[in-house]
Protein backbone atom coordinates (compact mmCIF):
# COMPACT_ATOMS: atom_id res chain seq x y z
CA UNK A 1 0.00 0.00 0.00
CA UNK A 2 1.45 3.56 -1.20
CA UNK A 3 1.25 5.42 1.97
CA UNK A 4 0.10 9.49 1.45
CA UNK A 5 3.01 11.25 3.35
CA UNK A 6 1.69 14.02 5.98
CA UNK A 7 4.35 16.68 4.12
CA UNK A 8 6.88 16.21 0.60
CA UNK A 9 8.06 18.61 -1.91
CA UNK A 10 7.59 19.94 -5.13
CA UNK A 11 10.38 19.78 -7.54
CA UNK A 12 10.03 20.02 -11.19
CA UNK A 13 12.20 20.66 -14.70
CA UNK A 14 12.72 24.09 -13.86
CA UNK A 15 14.34 23.47 -10.41
CA UNK A 16 16.89 20.76 -11.57
CA UNK A 17 17.98 22.48 -14.28
CA UNK A 18 18.57 25.60 -12.12
CA UNK A 19 20.52 22.93 -9.76
CA UNK A 20 22.49 21.57 -12.95
CA UNK A 21 23.48 24.60 -13.89
CA UNK A 22 25.28 25.41 -10.79
CA UNK A 23 26.96 21.85 -10.72
CA UNK A 24 28.44 22.57 -13.95
CA UNK A 25 29.92 26.27 -13.06
CA UNK A 26 32.75 27.06 -11.05
CA UNK A 27 30.87 27.46 -7.67
CA UNK A 28 29.62 24.54 -5.74
CA UNK A 29 30.06 25.83 -2.75
CA UNK A 30 29.85 30.05 -1.78
CA UNK A 31 29.43 31.45 -5.36
CA UNK A 32 26.86 34.40 -6.55
CA UNK A 33 23.87 32.15 -5.84
CA UNK A 34 23.91 32.78 -1.75
CA UNK A 35 23.44 36.89 -2.23
CA UNK A 36 20.94 35.93 -4.83
CA UNK A 37 18.86 33.31 -3.04
CA UNK A 38 19.25 36.04 0.27
CA UNK A 39 17.48 38.68 -1.53
CA UNK A 40 15.02 36.77 -2.96
CA UNK A 41 13.60 35.87 0.87
CA UNK A 42 14.56 39.35 1.86
CA UNK A 43 12.72 41.35 -1.23
CA UNK A 44 9.51 38.25 -0.28
CA UNK A 45 9.17 39.36 3.40
CA UNK A 46 10.13 42.84 3.07
CA UNK A 47 13.11 42.33 5.33
CA UNK A 48 16.33 44.72 5.49
CA UNK A 49 18.97 41.66 5.57
CA UNK A 50 19.08 38.22 5.22
CA UNK A 51 21.95 35.55 6.08
CA UNK A 52 21.58 31.83 4.28
CA UNK A 53 22.55 29.02 6.30
CA UNK A 54 23.11 24.99 6.05
CA UNK A 55 20.00 24.57 8.43
CA UNK A 56 17.06 25.99 9.80
CA UNK A 57 18.70 24.44 13.16
CA UNK A 58 22.13 26.54 12.37
CA UNK A 59 19.53 29.61 11.89
CA UNK A 60 18.50 29.72 15.25
CA UNK A 61 21.96 29.02 16.50
CA UNK A 62 23.52 31.81 15.28
CA UNK A 63 20.46 34.11 15.67
CA UNK A 64 21.10 33.07 19.45
CA UNK A 65 24.45 33.74 19.43
CA UNK A 66 24.28 37.23 17.75
CA UNK A 67 21.45 38.07 20.06
CA UNK A 68 24.37 37.55 22.82
CA UNK A 69 22.57 34.57 24.71
CA UNK A 70 25.15 32.59 26.87
CA UNK A 71 26.24 31.57 30.21
CA UNK A 72 22.72 31.48 32.31
CA UNK A 73 20.38 33.65 29.84
CA UNK A 74 16.81 32.25 30.07
CA UNK A 75 14.92 32.52 26.67
CA UNK A 76 11.14 31.84 26.89
CA UNK A 77 9.42 29.54 24.06
CA UNK A 78 6.82 26.99 23.70
CA UNK A 79 6.78 23.75 24.74
CA UNK A 80 5.30 22.81 21.11
CA UNK A 81 7.95 22.54 18.94
CA UNK A 82 10.74 20.92 17.35
CA UNK A 83 13.68 20.43 19.63
CA UNK A 84 15.72 22.59 17.57
CA UNK A 85 14.04 25.77 19.00
CA UNK A 86 14.87 25.16 22.60
CA UNK A 87 18.60 23.30 21.85
CA UNK A 88 19.71 26.43 20.13
CA UNK A 89 19.30 27.90 23.88
CA UNK A 90 21.47 25.10 24.94
CA UNK A 91 23.91 25.39 22.61
CA UNK A 92 24.22 29.02 23.64
CA UNK A 93 24.66 28.03 27.49
CA UNK A 94 21.80 28.99 27.99
CA UNK A 95 18.14 27.85 29.37
CA UNK A 96 15.25 27.22 27.50
CA UNK A 97 11.95 28.55 29.88
CA UNK A 98 8.70 27.14 27.73
CA UNK A 99 5.60 29.17 28.38
CA UNK A 100 2.76 27.35 28.16
CA UNK A 101 0.16 27.76 24.77
CA UNK A 102 -2.84 29.40 23.96
CA UNK A 103 -5.48 26.32 23.85
CA UNK A 104 -7.19 27.35 20.69
CA UNK A 105 -4.21 28.71 18.19
CA UNK A 106 -1.71 26.16 19.52
CA UNK A 107 0.53 29.07 19.66
CA UNK A 108 2.33 30.63 22.66
CA UNK A 109 0.30 32.77 24.72
CA UNK A 110 1.67 35.91 25.59
CA UNK A 111 0.27 36.16 29.51
CA UNK A 112 2.72 33.01 29.80
CA UNK A 113 5.40 34.57 28.51
CA UNK A 114 4.95 37.82 30.81
CA UNK A 115 4.82 35.35 33.64
CA UNK A 116 8.10 33.83 33.29
CA UNK A 117 10.14 36.64 32.95
CA UNK A 118 12.82 36.96 35.08
CA UNK A 119 15.63 39.03 35.47
CA UNK A 120 17.72 36.85 33.75
CA UNK A 121 15.37 36.60 30.51
CA UNK A 122 16.92 37.60 27.68
CA UNK A 123 15.24 36.93 24.71
CA UNK A 124 11.29 35.76 23.65
CA UNK A 125 11.61 32.95 20.64
CA UNK A 126 8.01 32.29 19.67
CA UNK A 127 7.46 29.98 17.17
CA UNK A 128 4.76 30.06 14.42
CA UNK A 129 3.16 26.69 14.63
CA UNK A 130 2.03 25.26 11.63
CA UNK A 131 2.45 28.20 10.07
CA UNK A 132 -0.14 30.48 11.83
CA UNK A 133 1.79 33.60 13.07
CA UNK A 134 2.31 34.33 16.79
CA UNK A 135 0.41 37.31 18.64
CA UNK A 136 3.43 39.45 17.66
CA UNK A 137 2.09 42.68 18.62
CA UNK A 138 1.58 41.61 21.92
CA UNK A 139 5.21 39.40 22.08
CA UNK A 140 6.73 43.20 20.72
CA UNK A 141 4.55 45.49 23.61
CA UNK A 142 6.44 42.54 26.35
CA UNK A 143 9.89 42.65 24.88
CA UNK A 144 9.73 46.10 24.55
CA UNK A 145 8.93 47.05 28.32
CA UNK A 146 11.42 44.46 29.76
CA UNK A 147 14.54 45.32 27.35
CA UNK A 148 14.14 41.71 25.33
CA UNK A 149 15.12 40.74 21.67
CA UNK A 150 12.53 38.99 19.63
CA UNK A 151 13.73 35.34 17.46
CA UNK A 152 10.76 34.31 16.17
CA UNK A 153 11.13 30.51 15.03
CA UNK A 154 9.68 30.96 11.43
CA UNK A 155 10.72 27.55 9.93
CA UNK A 156 6.44 26.31 9.39
CA UNK A 157 5.87 29.97 8.50
CA UNK A 158 7.36 31.33 5.03
CA UNK A 159 4.71 33.11 3.42
CA UNK A 160 2.67 33.54 6.38
CA UNK A 161 1.01 37.00 7.19
CA UNK A 162 0.93 39.50 10.30
CA UNK A 163 -2.25 42.18 9.77
CA UNK A 164 -0.95 42.04 6.12
CA UNK A 165 2.93 42.30 6.31
CA UNK A 166 4.89 38.57 5.80
CA UNK A 167 6.19 37.00 8.42
CA UNK A 168 10.15 37.78 8.38
CA UNK A 169 10.05 41.63 9.27
CA UNK A 170 7.99 41.19 12.56
CA UNK A 171 10.81 40.23 14.78
CA UNK A 172 14.52 41.41 15.26
CA UNK A 173 15.44 38.20 13.95
CA UNK A 174 13.34 35.86 12.07
CA UNK A 175 14.48 31.64 11.28
CA UNK A 176 13.19 29.92 8.44
CA UNK A 177 13.95 26.40 7.66
CA UNK A 178 14.05 24.87 3.79
CA UNK A 179 13.99 21.56 4.60
CA UNK A 180 11.99 19.42 2.11
CA UNK A 181 8.63 19.55 3.86
CA UNK A 182 8.52 23.71 4.67
CA UNK A 183 6.97 26.16 2.49
CA UNK A 184 9.82 25.83 -0.35
CA UNK A 185 13.31 23.38 0.09
CA UNK A 186 16.93 23.32 -0.69
CA UNK A 187 17.40 19.88 1.13
CA UNK A 188 18.94 21.31 4.05
CA UNK A 189 18.75 25.22 4.74
CA UNK A 190 17.83 27.80 6.51
CA UNK A 191 17.93 31.79 6.76
CA UNK A 192 17.60 34.26 9.21
CA UNK A 193 16.35 38.06 8.21
CA UNK A 194 16.69 40.87 10.37
CA UNK A 195 16.19 44.46 9.94
CA UNK A 196 19.33 45.35 11.49
CA UNK A 197 22.20 45.91 10.13
CA UNK A 198 24.30 45.00 13.16
CA UNK A 199 23.00 42.14 13.88
CA UNK A 200 23.07 40.92 9.89
CA UNK A 201 26.87 41.58 10.70
CA UNK A 202 27.34 38.95 13.44
CA UNK A 203 24.86 36.11 11.81
CA UNK A 204 27.55 36.57 8.87
CA UNK A 205 30.55 35.92 11.34
CA UNK A 206 28.71 33.50 13.20
CA UNK A 207 27.69 31.57 9.80
CA UNK A 208 31.35 31.30 8.99
CA UNK A 209 33.88 30.26 11.19
CA UNK A 210 33.68 34.13 12.74
CA UNK A 211 36.09 34.86 9.72
CA UNK A 212 35.90 38.47 8.30
CA UNK A 213 37.88 39.92 5.45
CA UNK A 214 35.83 42.91 5.31
CA UNK A 215 38.82 45.62 5.89
CA UNK A 216 36.61 47.60 8.13
CA UNK A 217 35.86 45.09 10.77
CA UNK A 218 39.63 43.81 11.07
CA UNK A 219 42.00 45.61 13.44
CA UNK A 220 44.74 46.03 10.58
CA UNK A 221 45.13 44.67 6.76
CA UNK A 222 48.22 42.98 5.91
CA UNK A 223 47.21 42.24 2.19
CA UNK A 224 45.10 40.62 -0.46
CA UNK A 225 45.23 37.60 1.36
CA UNK A 226 44.52 38.52 4.80
CA UNK A 227 41.32 37.75 7.58
CA UNK A 228 40.57 37.95 10.93
CA UNK A 229 38.37 35.84 13.08
CA UNK A 230 36.66 38.10 15.22
CA UNK A 231 35.00 35.32 17.25
CA UNK A 232 33.87 31.92 17.82
CA UNK A 233 31.97 30.71 14.52
CA UNK A 234 31.23 27.71 13.10
CA UNK A 235 30.86 26.15 9.30
CA UNK A 236 26.92 26.86 8.79
CA UNK A 237 27.70 28.04 4.81
CA UNK A 238 24.61 26.68 2.15
CA UNK A 239 26.14 25.80 -0.75
CA UNK A 240 25.31 27.80 -3.71
CA UNK A 241 23.06 24.37 -5.74
CA UNK A 242 20.96 24.80 -2.62
CA UNK A 243 20.47 28.56 -3.47
CA UNK A 244 19.58 27.76 -6.79
CA UNK A 245 16.56 25.58 -5.37
CA UNK A 246 16.11 27.48 -3.28
CA UNK A 247 15.38 30.57 -6.25
CA UNK A 248 13.66 28.43 -8.14
CA UNK A 249 11.45 27.37 -5.59
CA UNK A 250 10.84 31.46 -4.69
CA UNK A 251 9.77 31.84 -8.49
CA UNK A 252 6.42 29.21 -7.46
CA UNK A 253 6.47 29.86 -3.63
CA UNK A 254 2.50 31.88 -3.61
CA UNK A 255 1.48 28.94 -5.90
CA UNK A 256 2.54 26.84 -3.45
CA UNK A 257 0.79 28.85 -0.56
CA UNK A 258 -2.39 28.96 -2.42
CA UNK A 259 -2.71 25.33 -2.93
CA UNK A 260 -2.05 24.69 0.67
CA UNK A 261 -5.10 27.12 1.76
CA UNK A 262 -7.16 25.56 -0.30
CA UNK A 263 -6.33 22.11 0.85
CA UNK A 264 -6.92 23.59 4.53
CA UNK A 265 -9.99 25.13 3.61
CA UNK A 266 -11.27 21.93 2.35
CA UNK A 267 -10.11 20.21 5.50
CA UNK A 268 -11.46 22.88 7.85
CA UNK A 269 -15.27 22.36 5.90
CA UNK A 270 -15.16 18.83 6.12
CA UNK A 271 -13.73 18.64 9.97
CA UNK A 272 -16.37 21.47 11.39
CA UNK A 273 -19.04 19.52 10.62
CA UNK A 274 -17.40 16.06 12.25
CA UNK A 275 -17.61 14.83 15.57
CA UNK A 276 -15.20 13.90 17.39
CA UNK A 277 -12.71 16.37 15.76
CA UNK A 278 -11.60 19.78 16.43
CA UNK A 279 -9.77 22.11 14.00
CA UNK A 280 -7.28 24.97 15.13
CA UNK A 281 -8.96 28.18 15.35
CA UNK A 282 -6.96 30.86 13.04
CA UNK A 283 -6.72 34.09 15.13
CA UNK A 284 -7.94 38.00 13.44
CA UNK A 285 -5.28 39.57 11.15
CA UNK A 286 -3.34 36.07 10.47
CA UNK A 287 -2.71 34.47 7.01
CA UNK A 288 -1.08 30.84 7.75
CA UNK A 289 1.14 29.22 5.79
CA UNK A 290 -0.65 25.75 6.39
CA UNK A 291 2.53 24.32 7.09
CA UNK A 292 1.08 21.79 8.75
CA UNK A 293 -3.01 20.73 9.18
CA UNK A 294 -3.46 19.62 12.56
CA UNK A 295 -6.70 18.23 14.04
CA UNK A 296 -7.67 17.15 17.23
CA UNK A 297 -9.27 13.73 17.84
CA UNK A 298 -11.56 13.86 20.84
CA UNK A 299 -13.86 11.27 20.20
CA UNK A 300 -11.36 8.35 20.32
CA UNK A 301 -8.18 8.39 21.89
CA UNK A 302 -5.30 9.75 19.74
CA UNK A 303 -3.24 6.20 19.51
CA UNK A 304 -6.57 4.16 17.95
CA UNK A 305 -7.06 7.39 15.62
CA UNK A 306 -3.27 7.48 14.92
CA UNK A 307 -3.21 3.40 14.22
CA UNK A 308 -6.54 3.35 12.07
CA UNK A 309 -5.08 6.09 9.79
CA UNK A 310 -1.68 4.81 9.47
CA UNK A 311 -3.21 1.49 8.36
CA UNK A 312 -5.50 3.19 5.91
CA UNK A 313 -2.22 4.10 4.15
CA UNK A 314 -2.50 7.69 5.63
CA UNK A 315 0.75 9.01 6.67
CA UNK A 316 -0.12 11.16 9.88
CA UNK A 317 2.09 12.14 12.17
CA UNK A 318 2.52 14.19 15.74
CA UNK A 319 3.88 17.59 16.03
CA UNK A 320 4.53 17.99 18.39
CA UNK A 321 6.00 15.95 22.02
CA UNK A 322 6.37 18.67 24.26
CA UNK A 323 9.85 19.64 24.18
CA UNK A 324 10.53 19.07 28.00
CA UNK A 325 8.82 16.00 28.12
CA UNK A 326 12.06 13.90 25.99
CA UNK A 327 14.45 12.38 28.73
CA UNK A 328 17.22 14.59 27.41
CA UNK A 329 15.49 17.91 29.22
CA UNK A 330 14.09 15.82 31.76
CA UNK A 331 17.66 14.95 32.74
CA UNK A 332 18.48 18.42 32.81
CA UNK A 333 16.29 19.29 35.26
CA UNK A 334 12.89 19.61 33.20
CA UNK A 335 11.23 16.79 34.97
CA UNK A 336 8.30 18.77 37.53
CA UNK A 337 8.25 21.39 34.16
CA UNK A 338 4.05 20.89 33.35
CA UNK A 339 2.33 23.29 30.78
CA UNK A 340 -1.18 22.38 31.00
CA UNK A 341 -2.41 23.71 27.73
CA UNK A 342 0.34 21.76 25.85
CA UNK A 343 0.01 18.65 27.85
CA UNK A 344 -3.74 18.52 26.78
CA UNK A 345 -3.07 19.18 23.01
CA UNK A 346 -0.44 16.65 23.14
CA UNK A 347 -2.74 13.90 23.83
CA UNK A 348 -5.18 14.64 20.52
CA UNK A 349 -3.45 16.41 18.22
CA UNK A 350 -2.69 14.80 15.01
CA UNK A 351 -0.49 16.33 11.71
CA UNK A 352 -2.97 15.53 8.24
CA UNK A 353 -1.17 15.17 4.95
CA UNK A 354 -1.30 18.68 3.41
CA UNK A 355 1.78 19.70 0.51
CA UNK A 356 1.01 21.11 -2.99
CA UNK A 357 0.82 17.97 -5.17
CA UNK A 358 -1.93 16.33 -2.57
CA UNK A 359 -3.97 15.15 -5.42
CA UNK A 360 -8.08 16.29 -4.42
CA UNK A 361 -8.70 12.11 -4.74
CA UNK A 362 -6.18 11.64 -2.04
CA UNK A 363 -7.74 14.53 0.17
CA UNK A 364 -10.77 12.75 -0.30
CA UNK A 365 -9.40 9.37 1.03
CA UNK A 366 -7.72 11.72 3.94
CA UNK A 367 -11.07 12.78 4.90
CA UNK A 368 -13.01 9.02 4.37
CA UNK A 369 -10.94 7.98 6.77
CA UNK A 370 -10.97 10.29 9.61
CA UNK A 371 -15.17 9.96 8.92
CA UNK A 372 -14.32 6.50 9.77
CA UNK A 373 -12.29 6.30 12.96
CA UNK A 374 -14.45 4.11 14.99
CA UNK A 375 -13.26 3.67 19.17
CA UNK A 376 -10.66 0.35 19.52
CA UNK A 377 -12.45 -2.53 19.86
CA UNK A 378 -13.43 -3.41 23.53
CA UNK A 379 -12.64 0.51 23.75
C1 LIG B 1 9.68 24.79 14.49
C2 LIG B 1 10.98 24.32 13.92
N1 LIG B 1 12.10 24.97 14.24
C3 LIG B 1 13.29 24.60 13.75
C4 LIG B 1 13.42 23.53 12.89
C5 LIG B 1 14.77 23.12 12.42
O1 LIG B 1 14.91 23.25 11.05
P1 LIG B 1 15.96 22.33 10.23
O2 LIG B 1 15.38 20.96 10.15
O3 LIG B 1 16.03 23.01 8.90
O4 LIG B 1 17.25 22.37 10.96
C6 LIG B 1 12.28 22.83 12.52
C7 LIG B 1 12.40 21.69 11.58
O5 LIG B 1 11.62 20.86 11.41
C8 LIG B 1 11.02 23.22 13.05
O6 LIG B 1 9.90 22.57 12.73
Amino acid sequence: MTIIPYGKQSIDQSDLDAVAQVLRSDFITTGPKIAEFEKAVADYTGAGYAVAVSSGTAALHIACLAAGIGERDEVITTPITFAASANCVLYCGGKPVFADIDPATYNIDPKEIARNITARTKAILPVDFAGQPCDMDEIRRIARQNGLLVIEDAAHALGAEYHGKKVGCLADMTTFSFHPVKSITTGEGGMVTTDSPKLCEKLRLFRAHGITRDPSQMEKDEGGWYYEQLALGYNYRITDFQCALGISQMKRLDRFLARRREIAKRYDEAFSRMKGIVIPAQAGGRLSSRHLYCIQVTGIPRKAAFDQLRSAGIGVNVHYIPVYRHPYYRNLGYRNVRCKNAENLYEKILSLPIYPELTEEQQGKVIEAVGGLRPPSGG
